[in-house]
């Protein structure tokens, strides 16, 4: 099974994700935490990609699609994946059909979590991360038992460098011109699913659930 989760920045791809990965046990290849990691551990790739990730820009196509190409070739793969936050542009959808056709594979579905952008401000902003297992909450919307404190593993809860109002505010703006083209693209191409992401967390999950149900069928 071969998945891509699209969705604006803070439409809750990420959240959703990490269940269908655990669910199908097939891995979770998100882009954006791939950068977080290379810019964490200092490498190369991490210098490159800190300067646009803090303006809210987009990593040029010709590194990400490097870096995903390497990943889709690994074996844990085979068995299928679910992209979190890529492609991102056409070039990158363009680069994506040619390395899964090289693979022998096809995407089974694209499914868009589509949110109103009047909502995802406080969607980012309210965001806190575990340092330690990377679970995902929320302050208001999905809010730890523990102020600052992971129901999952009890570790610390931290904020993204761009979470601010301002630096969402540009990734939308990015996120309109570069990605929201890609609807039509994967319309086109037949195989795009939308999911009302103004519903709950565990809405939004059931409605997937059942997409899911009917691409593996
Ligand atoms: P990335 O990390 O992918 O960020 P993003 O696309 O901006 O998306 P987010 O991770 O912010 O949101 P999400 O949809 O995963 O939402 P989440 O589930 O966390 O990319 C970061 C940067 O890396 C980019 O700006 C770019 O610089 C670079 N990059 C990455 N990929 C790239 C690519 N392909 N090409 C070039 N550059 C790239 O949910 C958000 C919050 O809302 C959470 O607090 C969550 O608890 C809450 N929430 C989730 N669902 C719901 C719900 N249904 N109701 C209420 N709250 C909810
Ligand atoms: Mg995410």
């Amino acid at each position: 099974m071969q998945i891509i989760m699209m969705g604006a920045p803070g439409a809750g791809k990420g959240t959703q994700a990490a269940k269908i990965a655990t669910k199908y046990e097939i891995p979770q290849i998100s882009t954006g935490d791939m950068f977080r990691s290379a810019v964490a551990e200092g490498t190369e790739l991490g210098k490159q990609a800190k300067e646009y990730m803090s303006a809210g820009k987009l990593v040029p196509d010709e590194v990400t699609i490097g870096i995903v190409r390497e990943r889709l070739a690994k074996s844990d793969c085979e068995k299928g994946f679910i992209l979190d936050g890529f492609p991102r542009t056409v070039e990158q959808a363009d680069a994506l059909g040619k390395i899964l056709s090289d693979l022998g594979k096809e995407i089974s579905a694209v499914i868009n979590i589509d949110v109103p952008l009047s909502d995802l401000i406080e969607r980012g902003v309210g965001r806190r991360i575990c340092k330690s297992c990377g679970a995902t909450y929320h302050i208001k919307f999905n809010a730890p038992v523990k102020e600052n404190v992971c129901d999952a593993c009890g570790g610390e809860l931290y904020q993204r460098a761009d979470d601010t109002a301002e630096t969402m505010t540009k990734r939308l703006s990015v996120y309109e011109a570069s990605t929201r083209p890609l609807i039509d693209y994967y319309k086109n191409a037949g195989v795009y699913v939308e999911i009302d992401g103004r519903q709950s967390i565990s809405a939004v999950t059931e409605a997937l659930n059942k997409v899911l149900l009917s691409v593996e069928g």
